[in-house]
């Protein structure tokens, strides 16, 4: 019989794999806490009209990477590839402009796209993510980046390079659209099909084709960055200086598109040397009519995304602990029938007491129970056996020093936290 697999391109996270995301999960907490980011959770599917009018029909992700099905109501529904245009869309839903002027929102999501499968590359993946929502100050964009980074150092990343450029607005972006179309046209036959497909609606994603012929081609293009109107150069030229302010180098790159339709001003991404050929760990950027393509009234909004599996990848590479303390406490070990009675109420105690516990659920010999302690890395060793328990005292093996002594029930637990916690007792 053949035994069901995993679907292609996506994971099970089992133990201390787990214990590395609650890590990363917890720091990102604790970073949107400290910039006053609230927590939103969208449903894991929308409506396919969300995504096709949000993100763009032309994108890759609308035209060939949703998972999209009928339901048996005949409805068209998604598997949310990205949380951007699910953000928006619970903003209008739920009236979160008439609550506060600007909203400050993160998430952790899995979301889902049909690509193929590589290293940093799965159809189930997770993102966090912030969105800023109501405000046009460049500040805001400022801001969203520097989150970025301070998750990334919290959890000791180093060595990332940001990108910056700006796409301008709706009063830059036709003008740009004609002088880059008559810079192509004359070669449009030597570009690839996908190119050629986006020349007549979005001249501008066949800057960020990976084609050899294409970057080739696309060396000398016009750049919008020198096209611009004056009020998209100021919010560019306020965003860099809020950058350094911040004291976050980063590069300027003109040709800067991101697969995304729904950008204006501002984009960027941030890059590691220690992933492979899907080098970004984070892309966002400004999408000021967004909230208007949804159906709303006008929102600037500015946001990022990070990839966690990417995330982990690169703190792998640099042998990032990231904290995750797989590492028994105790082990309380019961020899005899007798013992065995005691061990439920010991149990609770000590996990009461905060010591992370385990004990024999197989009936195993004393030595059998050293060695899964061993195991487990236990610090302690509880042992009760009938000697022990007539002394009413454990046998307390300190696994680190290789040492043992008597401990009596009425000291067990301070001696224990003493043990863990020398500079508290
Ligand atoms: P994105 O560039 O499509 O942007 O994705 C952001 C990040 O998610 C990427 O840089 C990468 O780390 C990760 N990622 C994307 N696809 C995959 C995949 N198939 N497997 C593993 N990781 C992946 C967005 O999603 C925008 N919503 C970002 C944004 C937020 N813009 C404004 N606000």
């Amino acid at each position: 019989m053949n035994s069901i697999r995993r679907i292609k391109g996506t994971q099970d996270i089992i133990g201390p794999e787990c214990e590395r995301w609650v890590a990363v999960e917890t720091a990102i907490r604790k970073v949107m806490r400290l910039y006053n980011f609230s927590e939103i959770r969208t449903p894991v599917f929308e409506s396919t009209e969300l995504f096709a009018r949000g993100i763009g029909q032309l994108t890759d992700i609308v035209s060939k990477e949703m998972y999209t099905f009928l339901d048996r109501g005949k409805k068209q529904i998604t598997l949310k590839p990205e949380m951007t245009a699910p953000v928006v869309r619970a903003y209008l839903e739920n009236k979160l402009y008439a609550k506060s002027p600007v909203n400050k929102l993160f998430y952790i999501s899995p979301l889902f796209r049909q690509e193929n499968p590589q290293a940093g590359r799965l159809r189930q993946f997770h993102q966090f993510g912030a969105e800023t929502l109501g405000s046009a100050d460049p500040y805001a964009d400022v801001e969203i980046i520097v989150l970025a980074f301070a998750v990334y150092e919290r959890l000791g990343l180093h060595g990332l390079q940001l990108r910056i450029n700006s796409v301008g607005d709706a009063e830059d972006r036709p003008k740009y659209k004609k002088i880059l179309q008559d810079y192509i046209r004359p070669h449009l036959n030597s570009y690839c099909p996908d190119c050629q497909h986006r020349f007549e609606n979005n001249p501008m994603r066949i800057l960020d084709c990976k084609n050899e012929s294409c970057v080739r081609l696309n060396r000398n293009a016009p750049k919008l960055v020198e096209h611009l109107g004056e009020k998209s150069q100021t919010h560019y030229m306020q965003v860099k200086e809020g950058l350094q302010a911040a004291g976050l180098s980063f590069e300027e790159d003109p040709y800067l598109v991101r697969g995304l339709d729904y950008y204006t001003h501002t984009v960027f991404e941030i890059t590691s040397g220690d992933l492979g050929a899907q080098n970004a760990i984070c892309g966002g950027g400004r999408y000021d009519y967004l909230t208007e393509e949804l159906g709303g009234t006008p929102t600037p909004a500015v946001g990022f995304a990070s990839g966690i599996e990417r995330l982990l990848m690169v703190a792998e590479k640099q042998n990032l602990p990231l904290s995750g303390e797989s590492r028994l406490d105790v082990f309380l070990a019961p020899l005899g029938e007798a013992a065995r009675k005691h061990i439920p109420v010991w149990l609770k105690k000590l996990r009461q007491a905060g010591f992370k516990t385990e004990t024999d659920l197989l009936g195993r010999s004393l030595k059998a129970q050293m060695r899964e302690a061993n195991r487990q890395s236990a610090r302690f060793v509880l042992l009760l056996g009938e000697d022990e328990l007539h002394k009413q005292e454990f046998t307390l093996k300190l696994m680190d020093i290789g040492e043992q002594k008597a401990l009596p029930f009425n000291q067990a637990i301070t001696t224990l936290q003493q043990h863990l916690n020398p500079e508290n007792g």
